[in-house]
């Protein structure tokens, strides 16, 4: 007799569940579940240092900034450093890239290059670290353009469309990794005990019913009549939908995330707070177009106010874009405002 459980909730590690996904590519050679598998671990190792943080003293500002311009926290280097140490010498990936440097992130010499390249944000929302809120790392993963020998521009310069498999962690309340390779989107919640990741969310799809927006109300004065109206439209004070709620954190993974386990609409707009950054804040290749990949499997879609964010060629590494992203039917009624008004 099989011992009497309470639920009947199958107990699926992340490796178990790379691995019967890989069961569905007969193809696959085993790399692309190994660097899952190595995310997961610097996932881990991320998470045991931000819950650390002010006991091991390594919360802070650092004296440097970094290629976009911001000062670099101590926490953002560990992240940085721990993805690139944990991927450099396994011989699965051709270069990386980081949001903290400004070129590609080569593998060294010693080491043999492999078919993929990983793009990440090593810290994302990183302003929310001394205040103990949620913050996340977010990656992707596509397959090498080149043929062989060191990765190249043109192998990272790839429109989200190629993705092969985007993912975030996120540091919050608990530590989860959230990933897709293109057959639906998995949650996995780390049990801090046993050090697992264990799938909570099976196949993740946004709720039909939207309940939050999510946006910087503060900068409402940078925007242009698009955004007033539409952000309007989505208080219900044009009187087209009921009013949602505000929720704003300012670390992308987490209002994301919420927004795709409970329904609503992520924006960061063009605006004219900052004649350098006229496409908003965020960068397409590290934030927008892994979240776009998420969002699409999960039945949602992310537009940058005019088309699919996952049809944007990247010109530039650091390329930033508007973004709008949840719900498919709140994000088309952004890009019919911005039709109609303008930016
Ligand atoms: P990062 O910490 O990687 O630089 O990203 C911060 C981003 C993103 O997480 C968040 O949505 C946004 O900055 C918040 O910006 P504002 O403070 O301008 O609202
Ligand atoms: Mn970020
Ligand atoms: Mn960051």
């Amino acid at each position: 007799m099989p011992p009497k459980l309470v639920s009947h909730a199958r107990i699926m590690t992340i490796e178990r569940h790379i691995l019967e996904e890989q069961k569905i590519h007969p193809e696959a050679t085993g790399t692309l579940t190994n660097l899952l598998y190595d995310l997961a671990l610097a996932g881990k190792f991320i998470a045991s240092n931000t819950t650390r943080g002010g006991l091991a003293e390594i919360l802070g500002e650092t004296n440097e900034v970094n290629i976009q311009g911001e000062r670099v926290m101590k926490l953002d280097q560990l992240a940085d450093q721990t993805i690139y140490r944990m991927n450099d010498h396994t011989g699965r990936l051709a270069a990386m890239a980081s949001e903290e440097h400004e070129g590609l992130l080569p593998i060294p010499e010693r080491y043999q290059t492999g078919k993929y390249v990983l793009l990440y944000d090593p810290l994302d929302g990183s302003s929310n670290i001394e205040t103990n809120t949620s913050i996340g790392t977010i990656f992707s993963i596509y397959r090498r353009i080149s043929d062989s020998g060191p990765g190249t521009m043109e192998d990272c310069l790839q429109p989200g469309r190629n993705l092969v498999v985007a993912g975030y962690l996120l540091y919050g309340v608990s530590t989860m990794l959230v990933y897709s390779s293109g057959s639906g989107v998995f949650g996995f919640t780390l049990d801090p005990d046993i050090g697992e990741f264990l799938l909570t969310n099976d196949n993740i799809q946004i709720p039909k019913k939207p309940k939050y927006y999510s946006v910087n109300h503060g900068y409402q004065k940078y925007w242009g009549e698009s955004m007033v109206r539409y952000t309007q439209y989505l208080q219900g004070l044009d009187g087209q939908i009921p009013p949602l709620s505000l929720r704003y954190a300012g670390s992308l993974v987490a209002d994301f995330h919420r927004n795709l386990l409970e329904g609503g609409v992520f924006y960061y707009p063009a605006d004219h707070k900052d004649p350098q950054k006229p496409s908003g804040k965020l960068r397409l290749l590290y934030e927008a177009a892994p979240l776009a990949f998420i969002a699409s499997q999960a039945g949602g879609y992310a537009s940058d106010g005019h088309q699919n964010i996952l049809d944007i060629v990247p010109t530039s590494l650091h390329q930033r874009t508007p973004l709008f992203i949840g719900n498919r039917t709140l994000v088309e009624k952004a890009e019919e405002f911005i039709r109609q008004y303008g930016i």
